[in-house]
């Protein structure tokens, strides 16, 4: 058997008033088109065709290759190269949407599938488009269904008297008797590529919003004799598809209540469930905490007995085990070692590598710097671009000085250094091994090893001064 699988999203998505393609607005911190994607390669299959039409370049361009534009990184799971892009220049309806991806799969055997999935549909699961997929196997036709208490706008699911499924029926084609039915098509289905095929070529568009419904294709089917499967759920929020930034947040809101419990199931201690949002992909060993307001993005691992505190950013970051992170903290792109103190009100940048026992304190900010054991920085510092080794203390105010307006220089310190504060050292500079630099110092000369580096205007004190008086 081969799986095809096409997903919907060409659409424009008016009631987003947004610029961006409706398939892009992320969830999770992921646009809703590749929820869709990676799940649809869980299932195994390499054949998946986006059907795109607006946004289509910016959606291409998001699985192939740099998207800055967007904010985004660009997709890791499945290569750009593997998916095949189908545009539609029109949007004609679901069915002609499905309709231009046809050429693309062969219809060879009665075993070849084609499931459809919608873009704007991001939380639908694997498990259950694999029961879709069983269920359906011995018929050529098979949907998935959702019972709600809240019908509107979508497709009835119309049964007859012996339950078996008969037609979908838009809402504004449906009878009033119809509109009452609260099973309704959640737009996914899968069917035998080679009846779709037929299907799709016999569909036309006389109805209420003269569009090509897909959801045609299930009388067609009983047309032609055949028995329509169904798989129904009670999960709505699976089904939900998305059509403005309400439904958007809801399903956000879902999605991050699962992934908090998850984390609580699995010994986490999370201070408010409803004030963690998780971006991305954790890792995490025993008794992490995470305070309120904590924003977890990308690709983060934890080590044993990590303490996250309140209104803490932590991205594509890897963190030791008994690291603390104290409130208001800010982490990217950086290696923390075990026992680690960052914080409050720390931001460590892209490149930063902490070795054990370092204490960054607060209004730090590091940047492409290596710190070696047991090294400090507590208060108030710029760190950018450095390479630290152990046991160096560095006094507040101290600015590494790293940039000359055109080109960044590196500035060396050796262990056991002593910067004293409100020092500058101006880069490209080495101290060596257990230097002392005096409080206030510009330091823009190598320092040998053992040395006391003082750099400041010499204090002058002149006695008697008297001080001005107002006239
Ligand atoms: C569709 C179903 C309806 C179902 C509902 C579930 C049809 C005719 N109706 O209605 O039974 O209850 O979904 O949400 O299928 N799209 C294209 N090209 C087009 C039209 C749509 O790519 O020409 C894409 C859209 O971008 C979207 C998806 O298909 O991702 C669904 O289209 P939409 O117009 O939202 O369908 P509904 O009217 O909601
Ligand atoms: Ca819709």
């Amino acid at each position: 058997m081969r799986l095809d699988v096409v997903i919907l999203a060409a659409g424009k998505g008016t009631r987003m008033n947004s610029n961006l393609p409706k398939v892009m607005h992320a969830l999770a911190g992921k646009p809703m088109i590749e929820h869709v994607v990676d799940c649809a390669s869980s299932l195994g299959t390499e054949h998946i065709h986006l059907v795109v039409g607006h946004g289509a370049d910016l959606i291409k361009t998001h699985f192939i290759g740099d998207d800055s534009a967007a904010g985004y990184t660009s997709h890791e799971g499945i290569k750009g190269g593997d998916l095949n892009f189908v545009i539609q220049e029109e949007q004609l309806g679901t069915g002609h949407a499905v309709k231009q991806a046809i050429p693309s799969i062969p219809a060879r055997s009665v075993e070849d599938r084609v499931l459809v999935l919608y873009g704007d549909v991001p939380l639908v699961s694997k498990d259950s488009l694999q029961e879709l997929i069983e269920a359906s196997a011995m018929s050529p036709l098979g949907v998935f269904t959702l019972f709600t208490q809240n019908p509107e706008g979508l497709g009835r699911i119309v049964r007859d008297e012996s339950h078996q499924l008969k037609a979908i029926v838009e809402e504004r084609d449906a009878t009033e008797e119809q509109k009452s039915i609260n099973e309704v098509n959640s737009g996914i289905l899968v069917a035998s590529a080679i009846e779709l095929k037929d299907w799709l070529s016999r569909l036309s568009n006389d109805n209420a919003q003269g569009e090509y419904y897909l959801t045609d294709v299930v009388a067609m089917a009983v047309a032609d004799g055949h028995l329509v499967e169904s798989m129904t759920t009670g999960d709505e929020y699976e089904v939900q598809g998305v059509n403005d930034k309400l439904q958007l947040c809801m399903l956000e809101r879902h999605f991050q209540m699962i992934q908090a419990q998850a984390l609580l199931a699995t010994g986490v201690t999370v201070m408010d469930p409803t004030r963690v949002d998780i971006r991305g992909d954790i890792s995490y060993g025993r008794d992490l905490t995470i305070d309120v307001n904590v924003v977890i993005e990308g690709q983060v691992k934890f080590g044993n007995n990590v303490s996250i505190g309140a209104n803490c950013i932590v991205k594509d970051a890897t963190l030791g085990d008994d690291v603390t992170l104290l409130p208001g903290t800010i982490i990217d792109g950086a290696v923390i070692g075990n026992a680690a103190s960052i914080g409050p009100y720390a931001r460590l940048r892209p490149g930063t590598v902490l070795a054990d026992s370092v204490k960054i304190g607060n209004f730090v900010e590091t940047k492409k710097t290596v710190m070696g054991k047991g090294s400090k920085a507590n208060h108030l510092a710029y760190v950018g671009d450095a390479v630290i080794g152990a046991g160096v203390n560095i006094g507040a105010g101290t600015i590494f000085c790293n940039y000359d307006g055109v080109n960044k220089h590196t500035t060396t310190v050796g262990d056991d250094v002593f910067i004293g504060s409100n020092s500058v050292l101006v880069a490209p500079v080495e101290l060596e091994t257990g230097v002392f630099v005096a409080a206030g110092s510009v330091v823009n000369l190598p320092v040998p090893s053992e040395n006391l580096a003082v750099g400041r205007a010499k204090q002058r004190n002149i006695p008697g001064w008297k001080r001005p008086i107002k006239k």
